[in-house]
């Protein structure tokens, strides 16, 4: 499978929001991930073939040195072939470019695929948000990946 890494564009966004809507239960809106576009305080990744079919994609708020990830879904028939491995070592480029000390996420506590994606990456569990999400009632898990260039401030 041929595809490439990039910034999320504007023309991404209606194939991002279907994306949302098969891998979600409370997908965001088109109007949600376009306030999400790279800027001072956001990236937002895609891997897309050469045909500008869009695969997977995560997205990532950052304040100071803290960063947060928003979104993170690869489309179901795309899965199981490295495209999230692959976007989570982007992230990271990302994140020490931004010298970020931290990286956090929430996932729900019954999604196995995420949550060893995270683990694979770094991640480790931080915390627990009792029923934190709907549709269904689930809790959540805080995972978070501390930067070793920063864990000694
Ligand atoms: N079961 C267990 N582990 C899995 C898995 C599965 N079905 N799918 C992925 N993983 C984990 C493994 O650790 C895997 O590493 P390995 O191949 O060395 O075992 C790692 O993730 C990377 O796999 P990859 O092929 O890059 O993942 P993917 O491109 O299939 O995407 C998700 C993984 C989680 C992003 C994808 O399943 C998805 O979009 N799920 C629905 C949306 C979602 O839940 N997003 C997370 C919200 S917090």
């Amino acid at each position: 499978m041929e595809y490439t890494i990039r910034d999320v564009t504007p023309e991404d966004i209606p194939q991002i929001g279907q994306i949302e809507t098969l891998c979600f239960s409370m997908p965001w809106t088109a109007e949600q991930l376009a306030g999400q576009m790279k800027d001072a305080q956001h990236e937002f990744i895609a891997a897309a073939d050469e045909s500008g079919t869009v695969l997977g994609y995560v997205g990532m708020m950052f304040v100071l040195d803290e960063g947060y990830i928003s979104n993170v879904a690869v489309s179901p028939k795309y899965r199981r072939q490295g495209i999230a491995d692959a976007l989570i070592e982007r992230l990271d480029e990302l994140c020490s470019g931004h010298g970020l000390a931290f990286v956090s996420l929430e996932v729900r506590a019954g999604n196995v695929p995420a949550i060893a994606l995270y683990e694979k990456h770094g991640f480790a569990r931080a915390g627990l948000r009792k029923n934190y999400y709907e549709r269904p009632r689930e809790d959540a898990i805080i995972m978070t990946k501390f930067f070793e260039s920063r864990q000694e401030l």
